[in-house]
């Protein structure tokens, strides 16, 4: 059987070349630029007729940008004569446009679940922000997860630790995550209050004198991480915390809110490019080994 095609957009180069190497591949060699008048130039520089190509590309900032440049580079490969074509995005952007709670809003998931179901014939997707997501698409979906690589990497936690969901929401991830540890889970009640700041009101479960361990899908301000873990201090949790996330995004103002936390490990997935240099005591834990199983999976199904 001919190897997969694997061809990196230019939201993660790194990832998009670290899963192609573990696939045993070389990344697929591709032209991405601008046109004079600001229009994304996507040429293919590969041989992809009747190959079974899987993209790599994040759904990071600038989201439109890097939308629209998986849209050209599946189109490139449909035309260029693909026998299947594989979105590989490891951070879908819109995600959390997931319901309409309030009037005049659209459902952005969906938006953009159904660009994606006429580009390509299947969408590889991380820890979706919710279950639901995976049904505005129309394609096949694999949907798999980092919570084990993330639960991995604290397996050394502190005798007392308690696994945290920061909100009602993520629940149910934390009850996994807490399961896969033997660990007892207790949840926090969240409200978002605006796209940047969020209040939380209590902890459901036992947690003083507990080290905790926060799971999540995303940092992005990291609004809900700073009430959670206020409202942990406030409930009488220890100061060794520890925040897990498949998604860090660390949108202003996430580092200016952390920093200041009594928060001793922030373990994050490669899902977008790992921010530098910031003053967090960060750690990362890649996807490449996960999304290679899943390519050499679906490319031998
Ligand atoms: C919310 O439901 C999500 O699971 C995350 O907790 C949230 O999106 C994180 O956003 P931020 O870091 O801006 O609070």
């Amino acid at each position: 059987m001919p190897s997969p095609v694997v061809l990196g957009g230019t939201s993660h180069p790194a990832l998009a070349e670290a899963v192609a190497r573990a696939v045993g591949v070389e990344p697929a060699a591709r032209l991405i630029d601008r046109f004079p008048d600001g229009e994304h130039r996507v040429q293919l520089q590969t041989e992809v007729r009747d190959q079974d190509v899987f993209i790599v590309q994040s759904l990071r900032a600038p989201v439109g940008d890097h939308l629209l440049e998986l849209l050209l580079l599946s189109d490139a490969c449909r035309r260029a004569g693909a026998a299947r074509i594989t979105g590989v995005i490891p951070y879908l952007a819109y995600a959390r446009q997931d319901r309409r709670d309030v009037t005049g809003v659209p459902l952005g998931a969906r938006v953009v679940a159904d660009v994606l179901d006429r580009a390509l014939d299947r969408a590889v997707l991380v820890d979706l922000h919710s279950p639901p997501v995976e049904g505005c698409f129309s394609i096949p979906v694999e949907h798999v997860s980092a919570m084990s690589l993330l639960a991995e990497a604290v397996r050394d936690h502190a005798p007392n630790a308690v696994v945290v969901s920061p909100d009602l929401g993520a629940a149910k991830r934390a009850e996994r995550f807490a399961r896969s540890l033997g660990l007892p889970v207790a949840i926090v009640h969240k409200s978002r209050l605006t796209g940047t700041d969020v209040a939380a009101s209590g902890v459901i479960g036992e947690v003083a004198g507990h080290a905790p361990i926060l799971v999540d899908d995303i940092i992005s301000t990291a609004g809900t991480v700073e009430a959670a873990v206020r409202v942990l201090l406030d409930a009488g949790a220890t100061e060794e915390i520890t925040v897990c996330a498949a998604h860090g995004l660390f949108v202003p103002p996430a580092v200016r809110r952390l920093q200041p936390l009594p928060i001793r490990r922030i373990i994050v997935t490669d899902s977008v490019p790992p921010p530098t240099g910031l003053p967090l005591p960060m750690e990362t834990v890649s996807l490449a080994p996960l999304l290679a199983e899943t390519v050499r999976r679906i490319h031998g199904s």
